[in-house]
């Protein structure tokens, strides 16, 4: 028999370990159990060490997975967020980034021209929320419309509804890209009413808010979703030139490079 280098755990640990789900302990109780002993750890330490490589585990996999179900298109970091270059003030920005507005089922709606930094601001949001232990859903305003519509089709809309505010963000961006027909502006506002002093929603859009009417037919139902949508906000209004369109000016090429 070749000499055993790797330390292995005895059977009867490691299928208890593994009937109790406790995966990180027994992929490193082993390590850990032979370093105990050849440095004479006290007990407890090495329970703690064994404990504490769980929970971060368990952690880590559990971000993932919020990650994952927040269904972020790109990922975009708050960190990476070059905030003087931007219109966005910095005590508000400041003020999001606590994330103490989400506990608070309060709102962020930005609006402004393209490529300057709406969404790269909602998604940041969202990732520090995922991060934070928060559950987030992404969806651009068309794919929320639509998710809707077929709940519509088969009588289930109450219930996409509620399965969408079970999640503590739900980031609907590009709102206004395409009008809505009556049927849809119900729709969205059926949503906004659910989620108003309950959720947290943030949304952005590169209509003013007095032209949201341009979208929203229906007047009524465009002033209500507003007040709703408004009530509880913190409102950001982007200014300026697109951020894309600045890069690739510094990149030193592109057609649409300014006079
Ligand atoms: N202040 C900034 N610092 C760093 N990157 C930025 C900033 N503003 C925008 N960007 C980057 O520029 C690109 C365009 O920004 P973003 O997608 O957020 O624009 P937007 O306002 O959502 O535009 P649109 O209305 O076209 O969707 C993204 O890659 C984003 O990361
Ligand atoms: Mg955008």
């Amino acid at each position: 028999m070749s000499p055993r280098t790797t330390p292995v755990l005895d059977p009867d640990l490691e299928s208890g370990l593994r009937r109790l789900k406790l995966a990180a302990v027994r992929r490193m109780a082993p390590e850990v159990l032979q370093t105990a002993k050849v440095q004479r750890w006290a007990p407890d330490e090495l329970l703690r060490t064994l404990v504490e490589a769980e929970i971060a585990a368990r952690d880590a996999s559990n971000e993932a997975t919020r990650r994952r179900a927040a269904g972020f298109p790109v990922s975009r970091r708050l960190e990476d967020f070059a905030l003087a270059e931007s219109s966005v003030p910095r005590a508000t920005f400041d003020y999001l980034t606590a994330l103490e507005w989400i506990e608070a089922a309060e709102n962020v709606v930005l609006v402004g021209p393209a490529g300057t930094g709406k969404s790269h601001i909602l998604l940041g949001l969202g990732e520090a929320a995922v991060v934070a232990g928060r559950r987030v859903r992404y969806l651009a305003a068309a794919g929320l419309v639509e998710t809707l519509y077929r709940g519509l089709a088969d009588n289930s809309v109450g219930r996409v509804i509620e399965g969408l505010l079970r999640h503590d963000l739900v980031i609907i961006d590009d709102l206004g890209f395409a009008p809505l027909d009556d049927a849809g502006s119900q729709l969205l506002f059926r949503f906004v009413a659910a989620a108003y002093e309950h959720r947290s929603l943030g949304v952005a859009s590169h209509w003013p808010f007095e032209s949201w009417g341009r979208f929203l037919p229906e007047h009524t139902t465009a002033v209500a979703l507003l007040d709703r949508l408004l009530h509880h906000a913190t409102t950001i209004v982007t200014s300026g030139d697109s951020y894309r369109m600045k890069e690739a000016r510094q990149r030193g090429g592109g057609l649409l490079t300014k006079a």
